[in-house]
């Protein structure tokens, strides 16, 4: 709507995981190096924790891009099921992409886990990993399920895992693993995201607003400033922020957004 006016070639703060904006701060760079990491050495599993929008699935969607499916079979599960035979079903649904019958009688976790079983014996054979990435893992209550997902690290051969597992969530997460310890040995790679800090702010709104196709003085000092200070540094506040000032800003008719247009658009969220 506003694309025209600013000269964006398209909307820069959109609340999406696109991998195209990923600000590489470098915490986020380390997340991602680390997760990276973790699949490359064939760790076993990691994981990222973080408050909510902070970057956990821009995270994995950037991971994503860098494992080529001719290297990599990976299940992406951004919705964990709550029961464990569910989750079953959706990791080897995702690996497999294959139709399994969906009532819960049908197929038993011993024949998913056998099923799975050959998964991983034939990805091993063909020369490709396989990798697990269970999103919004903290939703999952269930201490069973962690137990579960514990035993799927004993997909191993003499040499290596047969399996990677990369649980990323909002820092309750972390307790969770450590309420079970065997779960937590396991963990070979730790990675926590902040909210930025002032000066990541800066950039990261520099950043999408050059990857949207525009010039740097969209946003003036005293908006980055302001912006900061009301989103807390979390990356999708931000968005939201940046996003209704630049919508302001253009029914205003103003050529760059200050500290006044940015408290306008915030009466706008509800304070
Ligand atoms: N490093 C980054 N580079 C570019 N955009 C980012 C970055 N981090 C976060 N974002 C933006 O913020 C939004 C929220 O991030 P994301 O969905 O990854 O957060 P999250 O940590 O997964 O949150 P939740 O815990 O609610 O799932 C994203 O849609 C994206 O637009
Ligand atoms: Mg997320």
């Amino acid at each position: 709507m506003y694309e025209e006016y600013w000269g964006l070639k398209e909307k820069p703060f959109q609340n999406t995981p696109d991998p195209r904006f990923f600000y590489k701060s470098l915490e986020h760079e380390e997340a991602l190096m680390k997760m990276l990491y973790t699949v490359e050495e064939g760790l076993g599993a990691g994981i990222l924790t973080g408050v909510f929008g902070c970057g956990k699935t821009v995270i994995g969607q950037s991971l994503l891009e860098k494992l080529p499916s001719d290297k990599y079979k990976v299940a992406f599960i951004t919705n964990p099921q709550l029961e464990y035979v569910e989750l079953l079903r959706a990791i080897v649904r995702n690996l497999k992409s294959i139709e399994l019958p969906t009532k819960k009688t049908e197929l038993s976790a011993d024949s998913l886990l056998e099923i799975l079983g050959d998964i991983l014996q034939n990805n091993n054979r063909d020369g490709r990993e396989t990798i697990v990435i269970i999103d919004e893992a903290h939703i999952i209550k269930d201490e069973r399920i962690f137990e579960e997902l514990r035993l799927l690290l004993n997909f191993q051969t003499r040499d290596k895992f047969l399996l990677t597992l990369l649980l990323f969530g909002q820092p309750e997460l972390k307790q969770r693993i450590e309420d079970n310890k065997q779960l937590e040995q396991r963990i070979a790679m730790k990675s926590h995201l902040e909210a930025f800090r002032q000066e990541d702010t800066f950039n990261y709104i520099a950043h999408r607003v050059h990857i949207a196709g525009g010039a740097d003085l969209v946003f003036n000092e005293s908006a980055f400033k302001i912006i900061h200070n009301r989103s807390g540094g979390i990356p999708r506040r931000i968005n939201r922020i940046c996003d209704v000032s630049l919508l302001v800003g253009m029914y205003k008719n103003i050529k760059s957004i200050n500290e006044e247009i940015v408290e306008e658009g915030l009466q706008s969220l509800g304070g």
